[in-house]
């Protein structure tokens, strides 16, 4: 206890003892461990120099450094459409050979959301209910067998899932209740991301009550850490696995191992690459992709002026237009280049909170305003460092919609959003199939809605990703036929579900 309290002073962090002595023997044995398990020299260090480069980023803005992304490096699913195939055939090529993995983000602690398990664990009341890792699960299997048919041999997509201390439990309990969805056990790993605690402004560590420190997942960038400390990298060897797509688990259009995206990286000769949507609106706060002096980065809408978000192309499109989804291919030799060089090298962001704590009163404040700080890395960190970046540009309707925040009249990104987004995609697919939908009188619905009463109700409309992973493969089941809504088709089969329960 001596030596702990020693480092704890030395590391001007011995108000983390304040309370020492009122608590039980229990709590006092855990507290203990927990700390005797943190290196403070080292968390003072990444404050320190967290706090330093967001004093020197907010004060300068980017713009006069920053270039657009060139043409070259762009693939677009409608601008390039001709090629679209061939960089599906070519990801479905790498998919059959077992080169390709697939590594989800689950580790955020969803605090907009605001429900106390995982986020890939919530249902946004689809017909199905399935949640989000349910359909995620089940896209990986449908593209294995779509990889499987094309190529005729048996292949495997495997899936890792990083989580954090607070996740990791309830995460794995919930995929092995649910049979890995189907999937094979041994090819969804899970690993367990850093944690950091959160400081005051002056450096010191919040106690979040009297015996525990407040701690907080090192951002979706602690991945990086967590691929060398949980030896994925290895696993990844082992497998023989060259392409790894990453993505964030609230996206419910997320197109798990898209294989044009994976082709086109891979034809390319990428060592990362980037999905990207259209920002259409100068104002909208989404990070672009672009180059800074020369690298690539993300840039953060707080980062350039108005006149730089307003700028626009000859072709009136806007010049920093390449929206970030945090939908990344990276080359294994790339991420292990991360790993073993650049890893260190990142410097944590600094993200203002309204953090609870302990008073030296020992009274417990949840205050009204931010108080410190959570230091995080990101997952697009590393753009930097690519020596082949390539950039594709995918319809936001089709692939994005993030489950960010709890419903709410008005609101963005919630789970009636997400629910609408997949219905109204999977209604285009029963479309272009060539299947229509008739209302309760029996008259079709036209194809592009009319706004009744400003409201913009998509037609219920829910296929399962085990019959289709974008929308191939189901003429036979909908061509010329009409359908009266709430229309599911799942891996039984067509069913109208009479009641609209939702
Ligand atoms: P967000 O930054 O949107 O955070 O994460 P969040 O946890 O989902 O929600 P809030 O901000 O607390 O409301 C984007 C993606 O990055 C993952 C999340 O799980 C999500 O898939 N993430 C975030 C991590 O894996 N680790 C982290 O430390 C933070």
């Amino acid at each position: 206890m001596d030596r702990l309290r020693e480092r704890l002073t030395e590391a001007g962090q011995s108000h983390l003892l304040q309370f020492w002595n009122e608590l039980s023997p229990e709590d006092q044995a855990e507290m203990s461990q927990d700390l005797e398990g943190m290196n403070f020299k080292e968390i003072n260090g990444f404050f320190k120099s967290a706090m330093e480069t967001s004093c020197q980023t907010k004060q300068e803005k980017v713009d006069s450094r920053m270039e657009p992304v060139p043409r070259e490096v762009l693939g677009s699913v409608t601008r390039d459409r001709e090629s679209v195939k061939d960089w599906e055939k070519e990801g479905l090529r790498c998919i059959a050979q077992n080169k390709v993995a697939v590594l989800l983000l689950a580790g955020g602690q969803g605090t907009r959301l605001g429900v106390s398990y995982p986020k890939g664990m919530y249902d946004v009341s689809l017909p199905s209910h399935k949640t989000l890792f349910q359909i995620q699960a089940e896209r990986i299997l449908k593209l294995q067998q779509l990889a499987e048919q094309q190529h005729n041999t048996k292949c495997c997509i495997p899936w890792y899932i990083m989580t954090s201390g607070r996740t990791m439990e309830s995460t794995k309990e919930y995929f092995s209740k649910h049979n890995y969805f189907g999937l094979s056990q041994d090819d969804v790993v899970f690993f367990q991301q850093g944690m950091l605690p959160a400081m005051d402004y002056s450096g010191k560590i919040i106690l979040e009550s009297k015996g525990k420190l407040s701690m907080a997942p090192d951002g979706n960038g602690g991945l990086y850490r967590a691929l060398g400390t949980q030896k994925i990298i290895v696993d990844m060897e082992r497998r023989g696995i060259s392409c790894i797509h990453v993505y964030c688990v609230d996206n419910i259009l997320v197109k798990v191992a898209d294989p044009a995206f994976v082709g086109f990286c891979a034809l390319k000769g990428a060592d990362c690459g980037a999905k990207v949507v259209e920002k259409t609106n100068p104002t909208e706060a989404v990070g672009v992709v672009c180059k800074v002096d020369g690298r690539y980065q993300v840039v953060e809408y707080s980062e350039i002026t108005l006149a730089t978000a307003e700028r626009r192309s000859a072709d009136g499109r806007l010049m920093f237009n390449a929206g970030n989804v945090a939908n990344h291919f990276f080359s294994l030799t790339f991420l292990r280049d991360i790993v073993n060089i650049h890893e260190p090298q990142l410097q944590h962001h600094v993200a203002q909170k309204k953090i609870p704590y302990v008073d030296t009163q020992g009274q417990l404040i949840k205050p009204d305003k931010p108080n410190g700080i959570k230091m995080e890395k990101f997952v697009f960190d590393i753009f930097q460092f690519a020596k082949t970046f390539v950039v594709y540009e995918v319809l936001r309707e089709d692939e994005f919609s993030p489950l960010k925040n709890a419903d709410s009249q008005d609101g963005k990104d919630n789970p009636t959003t997400a629910r609408h987004a997949l219905m109204s995609l999977h209604h285009r697919w029963v479309l272009n199939a060539g299947g229509h939908f008739i209302d309760e009188n029996g008259t079709r619905v036209p194809a592009i809605p009319s706004l009744k009463d400003g409201t913009d109700l998509p037609i219920k409309c829910e296929i399962s990703p085990l019959v289709s992973y974008g929308g191939e493969g189901l003429e036979g089941l909908v061509k010329g036929r009409e359908f009266r809504p709430t229309l599911v088709i799942d891996k039984h089969g067509l069913h109208e579900l009479v009641k609209n329960g939702l």
